[in-house]
């Protein structure tokens, strides 16, 4: 089963086909074990974003190190751009053993059943990137990773965007600007809040779909990193965009935990150490791609930028300020108040 706006569906009949075949191609059980295999462990990792953005660097260095480390044992077979799976289906098919490795965006953890990931999408949680260091790789980060285990899936690491900006066809510069858009968001309840504190229309939809979306006026706007909007050519459909920080972008790698735990020991830790390299780089990368696609969009003349002043600011956390009280429950009040603390620790 899919689920998509908080709506059970089936999984599509496509995504399901190609889960299969991808299980059988790779000589592994749907269950993801590697009893069947031979030569070379095949280690498919699948995204969303196009190559040339923090995730998808991060995703070719592991493949890199992993290839070298493992002496060849394992091969690294990475997708991008949705090349094989949207948004959702891709989990689905992660716990279905059809593909062995993600990075899904901490926004999309909701659906699984791991609501307490969208602590991360509060709007202004996080001051700094120092911060979210701080947290991703204190006990809260491990404590988040726990949750997953009882789904099938082990997490492996945190990988960095950025910070977001609000792009629209209009200009952004007061809550009040907001008032009747449809924005598009990812699969996160605190997003929708967040919109809706805002006085926007929330709508779900893959990542891979929101360019179309924008040109065709099913949406009128959304937010992202700078990094993902070029790269997908947002700023061609976009007039405005707004450099207002509210929130962040991030990811969990995850992987399959029957494929993992069955690998021999040995591997494993060749794998980890893959890992633990290709995540330094890719959140080494994250602020200079992020910083370089804001450039040539603007430099494209397409879009403009826009900042705001410090009443604008206020105006801003003023609106959004309900939006943490109203996603307690949801997200964990413990979950939150553990954030804010490792957050601040210095
Ligand atoms: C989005 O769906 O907007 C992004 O989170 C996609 C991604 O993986 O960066």
């Amino acid at each position: 089963m899919s689920r998509t706006d908080g709506r059970l569906r089936p999984l599509s009949r496509r995504a399901l086909c190609a889960a299969a075949a991808l299980a059988l191609l790779g000589g592994q059980t749907l269950l993801g074990g590697q009893a069947l295999a031979q030569g070379p462990i095949v280690l498919k990792f699948s995204h969303v974003t196009a190559p040339d953005t923090p995730k998808g660097r991060g995703a070719d260095k592991f493949k890199e190190l992993a290839e070298k480390y493992t002496g060849g044992k394992v091969k690294v077979e990475v997708y991008p751009n949705s090349q094989l799976f949207k948004d959702k289906e891709e989990v689905e098919a992660l716990q279905l053993g059809a593909v062995q490795m993600l990075a899904p965006s901490l926004a999309k953890f909701g659906p699984l059943g791991a609501k307490e990931f969208e602590v991360f999408d509060l709007p202004y949680i996080l001051p700094d990137k120092a911060a979210l260091r701080r947290v991703t790789e204190g006990p809260l980060g491990r404590r988040l990773f726990e949750k997953l285990e009882t789904k099938g899936i082990t997490g492996l690491a945190y990988w960095d965007n950025g910070f977001k900006i609000m792009s629209a066809n209009k200009p952004l510069r007061l809550p009040a600007d907001f008032r009747g858009l449809k924005m598009r968001i990812q699969s996160s309840k605190v997003l929708e809040a967040q919109f809706r504190a805002l006085g926007a229309i929330p709508q779900v939809m893959a990542f891979s779909e929101v360019y179309q979306g924008m040109q065709t006026g099913v949406v009128d706007g959304s937010e992202n990193t700078p990094s993902n909007m070029y790269t997908q050519k947002h700023h061609e459909v976009q007039k405005y965009a707004t450099l207002s920080d509210h929130g962040y972008i991030g990811y969990a790698v995850i992987t399959n935990k029957k494929f993992w735990d069955g690998l021999p020991p040995e591997v494993r830790g060749q794998l980890e150490k893959a890992m633990a390299e290709a995540t330094a780089y890719a959140n080494e990368v994250a602020g200079r791609d992020n910083a370089d696609a804001l450039e040539e969009m603007r430099k494209s003349g397409k879009i403009t930028f826009l900042t705001l002043t410090d009443e604008e600011k206020a105006a801003w956390r003023k609106a959004l300020e309900p939006v943490t009280a109203e996603m307690t429950k949801r997200v964990g009040k413990d979950v939150i108040e553990e954030f804010q603390r490792e957050a601040r620790t210095q």
